[in-house]
């Protein structure tokens, strides 16, 4: 059984599309999502809808923002939220269709266990809000330890900060290059993080996302059209800043 894990898409359809083709041709037989599938990006209808039959689905600060309240968004990122809301409850669409796209909003947990491992969106103990950095292991390590201590298995995945990589006890952090692109879960205790389909912040604008066969998981970049992203931007009032930032993955 190989399951794709896959995070932060922030309605960029293009890319979305190339990592579900990828994960096709590398015969992926489920995905699970970490959440933040809307929220920056022009296309989150059409993300959703890509995204309704996953095996798993999480709920991400921007899903979180929509339904509830946008609680610690900048400005850009409040207006991006309200216009993102706006979109998906369209009237050029009909009602069924609108309410089809916030079935899979409710429908979203917060976390999920599947066998030894456990997924979140930001951290296993604050699932939405908490970001893990890579420079958590120097800066705050203690930090890093009880985030360590919150979880029951003894491999976490998440997303959020849209850098990929694991953590380990120590702490310390190791991307994907560092790993030649693979890591053995189950022989120490580790946080995955998967990275970002549609906004990835580590200098590689490619689409990252993770297999996990057993306890391998390998880390996958993909190549995807960013122009063509950043020519939907523009036919939406969503900040020049929001495009500009996926040609440079920052
Ligand atoms: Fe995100």
């Amino acid at each position: 059984m190989k399951i794709a894990i896959i995070s932060d898409i922030h309605a960029n359809l293009p890319a979305l599309q190339a990592v579900l083709e990828d994960g096709e041709s590398r015969g992926v037989d489920q995905y699970f999502c970490l959440g933040d599938i809307i929220g920056y990006g022009p296309e989150p209808r059409e993300c959703l809808q890509l995204c309704q039959d996953f095996a798993v689905n999480l709920l991400g600060n921007h899903e979180e923002a929509v339904l509830f309240d946008p609680v610690g968004f900048n400005p850009r990122a409040r207006a991006a939220v309200e216009w993102t809301k706006q979109q998906l409850m369209s009237t050029d669409f009909t009602r069924e269709e609108n309410g089809v796209l916030w079935q899979v909003l409710d429908a979203m947990k917060l976390t999920h266990t599947e066998g030894d491992y456990f997924l979140a969106h930001g951290t296993p103990r604050e699932p939405t809000r908490e970001y893990l950095f890579v420079q958590d292991c120097t800066e705050d390590p203690g930090k890093v330890d009880s985030i360590f201590q919150s979880f029951p298995t003894q491999t976490a995945f998440v997303g959020h900060t849209h850098v990929a990589g694991v953590f380990q006890d120590g702490p310390r952090f190791m991307s994907p290059e560092q790993l030649d692109g693979e890591v053995i879960c189950g022989q120490t205790k580790s946080i995955v993080n998967v990275g970002s389909v549609g906004q990835p912040r580590d200098g590689d604008p490619r689409s990252s996302y993770v297999i996990v066969e057993g306890e391998k998981v390998e880390f996958r970049r993909v190549e995807y059209p960013v122009e063509e992203t950043v020519r939907r931007f523009r036919r939406t009032p969503l900040p020049e800043n929001l495009a500009l930032r996926l040609i440079e993955g920052r």
